[in-house]
């Protein structure tokens, strides 16, 4: 297995276990962090001991979105040249199964991984949300898309407008994970029922997989594309330079609409 700088990844027996490891900054997502998470998991697609992929992470955050301070000074037209998004566009490729363990926070782009996930366990006291809109900007890793195909448009937008904090229990209730388990032993029970897959037929899981996300939606690479465009026009107006800027100095944002 690589050696990863900002994530831990190892293997135990049939599964491919992944930990988001920045836990001085609640595991803010960084560019170089998608590519070792997309790294690690390319290298469990190709290893035939490997059944199913565990991610969780480390500390009291899942992952408290994208890490703000790496892009708080882009402009749009940096995340186009550099195609932002190519490595999250890949991890929706990966055809073993993903099972994802939130506990604390996953907000922003933390609840984007955790939306690529297939099966979604959660502490019971883990908190959603997408709380770009308070930095001036929006989701830009499949938020709008994902969150809408997975609740309906309603609950979406007001969670999207307004980006609350969905609870654990609100999480459960609109199907966004699950089951909810004790912090304790949310661990334990995910890699249960993570080593009880793995025991499933292979290939029927991968075929099953394929299936359902195809049923989910034929045209999301449409949907994703439309709100790329829309996140990095964000990142040339002043707003989103204010949020950030006042994120960082830790004070409320004033925005001017541009
Ligand atoms: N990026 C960079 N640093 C982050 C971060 C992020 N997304 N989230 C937390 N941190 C850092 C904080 O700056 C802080 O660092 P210092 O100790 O150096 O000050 C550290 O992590 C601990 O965070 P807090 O002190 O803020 O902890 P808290 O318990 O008071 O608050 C929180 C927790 C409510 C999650 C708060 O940290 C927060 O609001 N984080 C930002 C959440 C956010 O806006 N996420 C969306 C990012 S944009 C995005 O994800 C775009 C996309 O779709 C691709």
């Amino acid at each position: 297995m690589s050696n990863f700088e900002y994530i831990d990844a190892y293997t135990e027996g049939q599964l491919g276990i992944i930990v988001l490891n920045r836990p001085k900054v609640l595991n803010a997502i960084n560019r170089k962090m998608v590519s070792e998470i997309l790294s690690a998991m390319e290298e469990f697609e190709v290893d035939d001991r490997i059944r199913v992929i565990h991610i969780s992470g480390n500390g009291r955050a899942f992952a408290a979105g994208a890490d703000i301070d790496e892009m708080a000074n882009d402009h749009a037209i940096d995340f186009e040249l550099r195609n932002q998004f190519k490595d999250w566009d890949q991890l929706a490729m990966i055809k073993k199964p993903i099972i994802g363990s939130v506990q604390g926070f996953a907000l922003g782009g933390g609840f984007e991984l955790a939306l690529c996930c297939d099966l979604l366990y959660a502490s019971d006291d883990a908190e959603f949300g997408f709380p770009e809109v308070n930095l001036g900007v929006m989701p830009g890793a499949g938020g709008t898309q994902r969150l809408t195909k997975l609740v309906g448009k309603m609950k979406a937008m007001e969670w999207l407008f307004t980006g609350k904090i969905i609870s654990a229990k609100e999480s459960l209730q609109f199907g966004i994970v699950n089951q909810l388990f004790a912090k304790e032993i949310l661990q334990e029970e995910t890699m249960k029922i993570a080593t009880y897959i793995a025991g499933q037929a292979p290939l029927s899981i991968r075929l099953i997989k394929e299936s359902v996300n195809k049923a989910v939606d034929t045209s999301i690479e449409e949907g994703m594309q439309f709100e790329r465009k829309n996140f990095y026009l964000l990142f040339s107006s002043e707003d989103q330079k204010e949020g950030m800027k006042a994120f960082q100095e830790k004070r409320k944002p004033i925005f001017k609409g541009k």
